[in-house]
């Protein structure tokens, strides 16, 4: 089979990656990819991730038999229904069903139509009264952006000021745009995250093993928060009966709900969640893999992913082999200095193949050829990932691995799995 990946982060480079191991897969491109999935695919440069009519022409033309679509913005922009429109199986949900992430007002308004735990909330359109419920409601309280804000829409204000502060900048200030024209105003929860990813072909839900994504910049979870720099698989705060209720609470109803609102989500639903002590709630739903999350998550996947996602696509998950090793995954995420601010780029890039080597793999998040040498191009440059039969030894050999590579200003968190490590202990 052909296969195409629409993408070029760490997430991408894993599915590639994954997706490259099947030996149902004969040719793989990337769109547009990066100089890591070049080792194992045919980059594809020039055409806009976000133009539908240009990915059908260019799957067309290379005759791929199957689409992989990595990040939520093509999602929501419909590119699953244009290949299948176009007769091209496409993994991941459609433009109505990528509602589930592309607006968090809708996905709150499901999950209360059908009784999914989640955060109390109300969504306003106008600051006043925004500011009037926040004061109703006092701290700590959590202001969010209705659309897709990279990450950045989210403010989990600790005192009124800071959640006053939150409407000024998303509504007045419009930091977001038209992603700030709503805001979801929610009841903070306290508990330790997670994130359980499943397999769903809009019927059957198959999830994932779980995983945690640090997603603040410093060591300590202090800092700014960023797209996430490390993950580690399982995460232990999801014992197999804390998975079994967030399945049956959270991800069946979600898939189930969609169908009946006319609106069957096929692909990946990943479910961000607090476990509080009334058990498992909902963040948030992505309707895509997580990103770093797939770097810990595919590595421990005993299957054929392509077989995985063929069934995802043609309704028969529940016929699908899929398996989990019994070991752990960690991630380390090598950033450009100044990130998730301002950061330089452009500067050589020095001991992948020794990372390598020492037993990692070694995902490109962020990276570029200049003057034929690979280069920083982006915030999260690498990621090293390891695995091994406990985390506790896949985090050694993570911090093996990414102490040899380097460049100018890299940085990486020291403490990845901090939380994982003291329960093991
Ligand atoms: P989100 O983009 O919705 O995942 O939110 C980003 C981060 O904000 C999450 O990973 C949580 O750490 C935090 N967060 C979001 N909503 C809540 C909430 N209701 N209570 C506590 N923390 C939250
Ligand atoms: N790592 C968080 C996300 O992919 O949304």
């Amino acid at each position: 089979m052909n296969i195409m990946v629409i993408g070029g982060g760490g997430r991408e480079h894993t599915l590639a990656w994954k997706l490259a191991q099947s030996p149902k897969c004969t040719q793989l491109y990337a769109v547009p990819g990066n100089p890591g999935m070049a080792e194992i695919a045919t980059c594809i440069e020039g055409i806009s991730i976000t133009d539908n009519a240009a990915l059908v022409k260019t799957a067309q033309e290379h005759a791929i038999d199957l689409v992989v679509v990595g990040p939520e913005v093509p999602l929501t922009n419909g590119v699953v229904d244009a290949m299948t429109a176009a007769g091209i199986k496409a993994f991941g949900p459609t433009k109505a069903a990528a509602e589930l992430e592309g607006s968090k007002s809708f996905s709150k308004g499901i999950m209360r139509k059908y009784g999914i735990p989640t955060a109390r909330y109300e969504v306003f359109r106008d600051a006043a009264t925004a500011r009037r419920y926040i004061a109703e409601q006092g701290a700590p309280i959590v202001v969010k952006a209705d659309g897709l804000a990279a990450g950045k829409g989210v403010v989990v204000a600790m005192t009124i000021e800071e959640a006053y502060h939150a409407i000024d900048e998303i509504m007045e200030d419009k930091a977001f745009g038209q992603a700030g024209a709503r805001v979801v105003i929610e009841e903070f929860m306290a508990g330790e995250e997670a994130s359980l990813l499943a397999f769903t072909d809009g019927k059957t839900v198959r999830p994932m093993i779980s995983s945690q994504d640090h997603k603040r910049a410093y060591d300590g979870d202090e800092g700014p928060n960023t797209g996430g720099m490390g993950t580690y698989a399982p995460a232990p705060v999801m014992t197999p009966a804390m998975v079994e209720r967030a399945t049956k609470e959270i991800l069946e109803p979600a898939v189930a709900a969609m169908a009946k609102e006319g609106r069957p989500y096929k692909g990946c639903l990943y479910a961000g969640l607090m476990i509080t002590a009334e058990g498992p709630k909902v963040v948030e739903f992505n309707a895509r893999f997580g990103d770093p999350e797939t770097q810990v998550v595919l590595p421990l996947l005993e299957g054929d992913l392509v077989d995985i996602m063929l069934a995802c696509v043609d309704g028969t998950l529940d016929q699908a082999d899929i398996a989990w090793s019994d070991g752990a995954a960690v991630c380390v995420v090598l950033a450009s200095g100044g990130y998730p601010k301002s950061y330089q780029k452009g500067y050589p890039i020095t001991g992948i193949a020794d990372a390598r080597a020492a037993g990692c793999q070694v995902f490109h998040a962020g990276t570029a050829i200049k003057d034929g040498q690979l280069v920083n191009n982006g915030g999260r440059v690498l990621d090293v990932v390891a695995t091994a039969p406990t985390i506790h030894a896949a985090v050694d050999k993570a911090y093996a691995g990414i102490a040899r590579v380097q460049f100018q200003d890299s940085f990486y968190r020291k403490d990845i799995a901090h939380r994982a490590l003291a329960r093991e202990q």
